[in-house]
Order: structure tokens, then C-alpha cells, then sequence
């Protein structure tokens, strides 16, 4: 999988060289390119952003440097997944990272200020499969962290790329409810131990309090999950 993120601060993708997606990088099964959304200004100032029409607060990012830079990222033919980070998208959700984890090539666009030109999106939906996606129902100062979180559930999902695939196919999110909570040695700790079904060997036993727990914490935490909200 190709992956590549055109942003004003490229620096900060720096932690992706780190963990587990370094070893991925090395291991060839992904790789990872920041562009500078700068490289595509022809002014001295490098300007990329302007005023909103229709008057308002913020600065809004100019087009012509993101058309400059799909025009050179987006290959003749080819028609990769182009995914804006915005708190107005479409939530990010595990279901949409593991469809994203079957493209072979994804760009991310990075908007800071008060968004990008919408005609941008618009024209980019002419040569590639186009996402306007949010990581949650809060404001960051611009789309990098979140182009980050998304690279970082999308990518664990490629086959090869984690060790161990029940864990995968286990954890919170993948069935539609919480994960059950873990337990490990020793079985009695601080005066707390560990329920004592994990301990028994009954394997149908441990399946159902499992279960149980998974209800009871997704009921807890995320009643939405439920269908209760
Ligand atoms: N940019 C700013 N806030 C964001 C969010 N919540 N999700 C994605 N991109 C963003």
C-alpha cells in the first residue's frame, strides 16, 4: 500500500517512522510519503491561504496549490483514494478503516485554517475516489493528527502487517461491541484477583461471561453502539 499525505507541516508525520508501521515501511508491505503543500507556491511568500468569500472568521486554503500538487500526485490512469480531513466528513469508524486497508494507494489532504476551497474536493472527485472524513466530534488545529490516526487503524488491517490475526478479529469495534476486559498473571494482586471463570478451563463457560462482559461494557460506555440513543 502506498500512502502519502500533502500538508503545510510534513514534519509532522515524523512519528510514522517509528513501531510497528516502521517495520511495515521496511518490510515493503506499506510506504509512506509527506509532501510539503508549499513545493506547489509560486509567490515569495509561499502563500496557501485567503480570505473567505462571503466574509467570516479564519483564512481559508487557496486551491491552486492542491490542484498543483493532485495534478503531479495522481498518476495518469490510476485512480487512488484522495481522503480530506475535516470535522464536517463522514466519521471514521473500523468498518471504513477496513475497507481502506484493501486500496492500494491512498493521498491524504491535510487542511488547516478554516478548510479548503470546496472546488477542490469537487474537481479531485474527477480523477480519484473521494473522502471527506472526521476522526471524532471535535476540532483539531488541523488535519495531520487525524490523517495519523487513520494511517495507524488502516494499516495494522493489511494482511501480514500485525502478528498475531485473532487479535485482530477479537478486539473492540470488529463485532460491533467493546472488547472484554483482560487479565493476566498473577491471579491474585493487591488483594484483587481475577475472576475465577478465567481460571476454570471451561472454555464454553469463559465464551459466555466473554459475551456477557462485551454487553455490559458496550451498555456502560457506548450506548449508541446499542441502538439505545
Ligand atoms: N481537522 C480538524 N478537526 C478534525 C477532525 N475532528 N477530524 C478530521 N480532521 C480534522
Amino acid at each position: 500500500m502506498r500512502i502519502e499525505a500533502v500538508s503545510i507541516f510534513p514534519d509532522y508525520f515524523q512519528p510514522l517512522e517509528l513501531s510497528l508501521l516502521g517495520k511495515a515501511r521496511e518490510a515493503g508491505l506499506v510506504s509512506f510519503q509527506a509532501h510539503d503543500l508549499r513545493a506547489w507556491t509560486h509567490d515569495r511568500h509561499k502563500t496557501v491561504d485567503d480570505t473567505p468569500y462571503g466574509g467570516g472568521a479564519g483564512m481559508v486554503m487557496k486551491p491552486e496549490p492542491w490542484g498543483e500538487a493532485f495534478d503531479q500526485l495522481i498518476p495518469e490512469g490510476s485512480e487512488p483514494v484522495v481522503i480530506f480531513t475535516t470535522p464536517a466528513g463522514i466519521p471514521f469508524t473500523q468498518g471504513l478503516a477496513q475497507e481502506l486497508a484493501k486500496s492500494q494507494h491512498i493521498i491524504f489532504a491535510c487542511g488547516r485554517y478554516e478548510g479548503i476551497d470546496q472546488r477542490v474536493v469537487e474537481h479531485t472527485k474527477t480523477r480519484a475516489k473521494v473522502l471527506e472524513v472526521s476522526i471524532g466530534d471535535y476540532v483539531l488545529n488541523g488535519g495531520e493528527v487525524a490523517a495519523m490516526v487513520m494511517i495507524e487503524a488502516i494499516t495494522r488491517l493489511i494482511p501480514g502487517f500485525m502478528g498475531n490475526a485473532e487479535s485482530i478479529v477479537e478486539e473492540s469495534h470488529s463485532d460491533g461491541l467493546l472488547e472484554y476486559p483482560s487479565f493476566t498473571k498473577p491471579a491474585s494482586w493487591r488483594g484483587l484477583e481475577v475472576p475465577t471463570v478465567l481460571l476454570s478451563g471451561h472454555h464454553a463457560e469463559i465464551e459466555k461471561w466473554r459475551k456477557a462482559q462485551q454487553l455490559e461494557r458496550t451498555e456502560r460506555n457506548r450506548p449508541d453502539l446499542l441502538g439505545y440513543l
